[in-house]
């Protein structure tokens, strides 16, 4: 398999990065996950925008066009000739002597990706997974996608080590998103869940959501809800890349509706599976 490294395909033993690299010392960088179906990568211009965004918002200039960008991720994926699984991308600051101003000197930026073949979890989309509230310890700017995980990879960790798949987080008690997923409640056939503001990422899974959403006839409220309204949901379920549509059938230990995934959830997962085709 190769790997991209900058603008060059190459085998993973030819890359060297500095133990200066801000993206190691500081996460210092941004990253974004883009799935393959069947070769071709989904929501692409999405994906790539919003790495431009955030990239932006740390001020970040990538040294690549968009179109570039894109055409040397078809060619990783030709390359490594994934067929279903995912590709990732990041982009660190560069090498600098440590200091955590900018660094004054004129420093390249790094760019990694490379491919991962995979299947997808149908276990998680039949059955769905156990969930557990944590609180949301994290910055004020999880609209950028940063390498910097922390706050995620603890509410992970926390959920896991109680048997649970993925943490409910809340700032207070109100529930903002998952560690590394969107979070949605169906009440009396209305989905709820946290707008897009400094506090979630804005998925692009959740954008494809909003427009099934549509599709199917279900009203949406971008509108927080509170702790004790999710756990008195009918349907609860989380989104990303990975996890697509997954159906959140217990939180802590209140069980959503009758523990099994809803109506309304099976009907985004058939919308969902119509769209990648
Ligand atoms: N995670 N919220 C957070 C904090 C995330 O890390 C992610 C994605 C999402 C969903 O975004 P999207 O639908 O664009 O994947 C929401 C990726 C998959 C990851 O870190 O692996």
């Amino acid at each position: 398999t190769t790997i991209l490294w900058n603008d060059r395909l190459v085998k993973e033993e030819e890359i060297h990065l500095s133990v200066e690299d801000r993206g190691y010392q500081f996460g210092d960088g941004i990253y974004e996950v883009i799935k393959i179906y069947s070769s071709l990568m989904f929501t692409v211009t999405e994906h790539i925008d919003r790495f431009y965004e955030s990239a932006d918002k740390i001020k970040l200039v990538i040294p690549y066009t968009k179109d570039v960008l894109h055409k040397m991720l078809y060619d990783l994926i030709e390359d490594n000739q994934i067929v279903d699984g995912h590709v990732y991308f990041q982009i660190t600051r560069g090498s600098s002597p440590r200091a955590h101003a900018f660094p004054t000197t004129a420093t390249e930026p790094v760019f990694i990706a490379y491919t991962v073949a995979g299947e997808r979890p149908f276990e998680h989309f039949e059955q769905g997974v156990k969930a557990k509230f944590v609180e949301d310890i994290r910055w004020l700017r999880c609209d950028i996608k940063s390498l910097n995980l922390l706050g995620n990879v603890l509410a992970k960790e926390t959920a896991q080590q109680a048997g649970c798949f993925e943490a409910v987080q809340h700032r207070g008690d109100i529930v903002t998103e998952g560690s590394s997923s969107n979070l949605y409640g169906i009440k009396d056939g209305v989905l709820y869940t946290h707008p897009t503001t400094n506090l979630i990422l804005n998925g692009i899974t959740r954008r494809v959501i909003m427009s099934l959403c549509v599709e199917i006839g279900l009203p949406v409220k971008e509108e927080s809800f509170t702790t004790d309204q999710a756990v008195a949901m009918d349907e609860f379920f989380m989104s990303s890349t990975s996890a697509e549509v997954t159906p959140i059938i217990q939180i802590d230990d209140y069980k959503i509706g009758k523990g099994t995934p809803g109506e309304w959830t099976r009907k985004l997962q058939a919308a969902f599976e119509a769209r990648i085709q």
